[in-house]
């Protein structure tokens, strides 16, 4: 085996040329990661004119090594120049191509909108349970005798059918869609001990034709409060927190005589009138209050004792308030809505201004 000859200067420069025009050749990451190899890699003609020095004439091995030394040294810069521009262009690049313009209108579903009788439910939830009132429920499916009988409203009360009632068949079960939410008076004293401070808001039936003023489907919320030495006075103190907790702290309450079979003595409740605020000047030709002042938002009244003794509270040691409210007419009052079927008919469009409200 003869000896091999020392790589000369002019050999070792070309192998690093070639190496550097590779390197600057090279334009993505990808394209580095090859040249890197065939020119720095193990098998480069560099790495394998390194390996050959040992074998190489002692006398040839000193300039042999610093000569192929500078040539890996400068092909190792040259990489390593040539990878920071790579990636700096890179970099720019992504910049550029995946930049994503904020200002640019989104075109995402539209999401839908909680509907104003679910906000305003729990909007009045939220107050009274504030005061530390609890919200009960009751099922709209229910007994004659918890819709009527316990509410003084016995079978010949003409006020019975003043509230077109809609029976449940077979008529025997004697089971009705309740009329209004004040059965759920009753389910609560049957159920538990005084003190009681509950709301009840929800759904009500009547055999009323669909127009844009009635609707055979309606809401109300019901209040009932029974503790010892509860009086009107706390009725109407109840009440008018409760006006202004929805219509502002100048609002105004008044009560009018009224009758209810479950409450003695009964009023229904007015507000001061939102829109023209009773006053002089506007309150004839406002359309809200047709002229009054006032309208008209619920019927109230301290609880009769005969309700307390049918649900087994001692009308000797409780008394007790109660109000029922509609909240379809809160609504359509306050937001001026003309049609109350606007409320039902389930078009998005409608709920859509209302916002979402989470
Ligand atoms: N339940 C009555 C109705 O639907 C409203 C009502 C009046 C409820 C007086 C009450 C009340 O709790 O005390 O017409």
């Amino acid at each position: 085996m003869s000896t091999p000859a020392a790589p000369t200067a002019d050999e070792v420069d070309r192998l690093r040329d070639e190496a550097v025009v590779a390197i600057d050749a090279a334009v993505t990451l990808a394209d580095l990661k090859q040249v890197r190899l065939d020119h720095s890699g193990d098998k480069s003609p560099l790495a394998l004119a390194n390996r050959g020095i040992g074998q190489l004439p002692t006398e040839d091995r000193k300039d042999a090594g610093r000569l192929i030394g500078q040539a890996r040294g400068a092909v190792q810069q040259a990489l390593a120049a040539r990878t920071a521009e790579v990636e700096a262009a890179e970099e720019e690049r992504a910049l550029i191509e995946e930049r994503v313009d904020v200002t640019l209108p989104w075109d995402v579903e539209p999401v839908g909108a909680r509907h104003p009788l679910t906000t305003i439910q729990e909007h009045v939830a939220d107050i009274f349970v504030a005061m530390g009132w609890e919200v009960a429920e009751g099922p709209e499916v229910e007994a004659e005798w918890l819709n009527f009988d316990a509410l003084n409203l016995g079978p010949d009360h003409p006020a019975r059918t003043m509230q077109d009632t809609f029976w449940v068949s077979p008529e025997k079960a004697a089971m009705v869609l309740r009329t209004h939410t004040s059965p759920v008076q009753a389910r609560t004293m049957l159920d538990r001990e005084p003190p009681l401070y509950v709301i009840c808001p929800g759904r009500v039936f009547r055999t009323d034709e669909l127009d844009a003023t009635h609707s055979p489907v309606f809401h109300q919320v019901e209040g009932l409060a029974i503790d010892e030495g509860l009086s009107m006075a706390h009725l109407k103190g109840t009440l008018d927190h409760f006006a202004q907790a929805i219509y502002g702290d100048d609002m105004v309450t008044r009560f009018r005589p009224s009758y209810f079979p479950f409450t003695e003595p009964s009023a229904e409740m007015d507000l001061l009138c939102y829109v023209c605020k009773g006053r002089p000047g506007e309150v004839a030709a406002c359309r809200t209050c047709r002229g009054e002042g006032w309208v008209e938002w619920g019927g109230c009244g301290v609880v009769n004792p005969r309700v307390l003794i049918a649900c087994g509270v001692d009308p000797e040691k409780y008394s007790g308030f109660a109000f029922g409210i509609g909240l379809d007419r809160t609504i359509t009052g306050r937001y001026d809505i003309a049609d109350l079927r606007d409320l039902f008919d389930g078009d998005i469009r409608f709920t859509q201004p209302f916002g979402v409200e989470l």
